[in-house]
C-alpha cells in the first residue's frame, strides 16, 4: 500500500512524462490528446487539480480533476503498468475525492472506454455506478461508460 505523502501537486517537471504516459496506458488508439502542451495548461488551470505519485526514484502514477461548483470530473488516472494493483490509483482517487469533498462538492463523474474492463472494475469497485453508455465517445472510435459517485452518500 502506498503511503499518502508520496501523492503530491504536479510540477512543470513531471510534465512530459504524465503526457507520455497517458498517450500510453490511456490514449491507445486514439490521436494523442494530452500532450505535454496541454497537460502544462492543465497544470495551470486553477479548478483543476493535476497530482502525482511517486515511490523513492520515479512517478508511478498521476490523476487529474476538474472542480466545477456541485460537479467533479476525474479527467485523468494512470498507474504505471509494473505498480498496478497495488493499492496507488485508488490512493490517488481518494486523494482527489477528499478535495472536492473539502470543496463542498458531493458528485464526480468520469468516463471510460467500454472495452477497458480493468478500469472499469475499479472504479465500480470504489463505488462509482455506471450511468450512461455513450456510443462512439472515443471520436467514434470506441464506445463509452459514464460513471458516477455521490461522495456525500459513500462511506469509501
Ligand atoms: C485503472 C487503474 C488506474 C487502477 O490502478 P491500480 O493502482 O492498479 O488500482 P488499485 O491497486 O488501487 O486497485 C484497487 C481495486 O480496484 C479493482 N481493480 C483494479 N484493477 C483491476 C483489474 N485490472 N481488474 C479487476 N479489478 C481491478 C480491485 O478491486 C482492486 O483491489 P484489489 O487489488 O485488492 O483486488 C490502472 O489499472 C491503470 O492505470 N489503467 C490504465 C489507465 C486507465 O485505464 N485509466 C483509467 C482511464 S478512465
Amino acid at each position: 500500500m502506498i503511503i499518502p505523502s508520496s501523492i503530491v501537486l504536479a510540477t512543470a517537471a513531471d510534465v512530459k512524462t504524465i503526457a507520455a504516459m497517458s498517450r500510453d496506458t490511456i490514449e491507445q488508439g486514439l490521436p494523442w490528446r494530452y500532450t505535454p502542451a496541454r497537460v502544462a495548461k492543465l497544470l495551470n488551470e486553477a479548478e483543476v487539480n493535476l497530482i502525482v505519485a511517486r515511490d523513492a526514484t520515479e512517478l508511478i502514477g498521476f490523476g487529474a480533476m476538474r472542480y466545477a461548483d456541485e460537479e467533479a470530473h476525474l479527467h485523468l488516472l494512470a498507474v504505471a503498468p509494473a505498480r498496478r494493483r497495488s493499492g496507488v490509483g485508488a490512493a490517488l482517487l481518494r486523494w482527489l475525492e477528499e478535495s472536492a469533498l473539502t470543496a463542498g462538492i458531493g458528485i464526480v463523474s468520469l468516463e471510460a472506454r467500454v472495452d477497458n474492463q480493468a478500469a472499469r472494475a475499479f472504479y465500480v469497485a470504489r463505488g462509482y455506478s455506471e450511468v450512461a453508455f455513450l456510443r462512439g465517445y472515443y471520436l467514434g472510435r470506441a464506445d463509452g461508460v459514464r460513471l458516477s459517485k455521490d461522495l456525500f452518500g459513500s462511506a469509501s
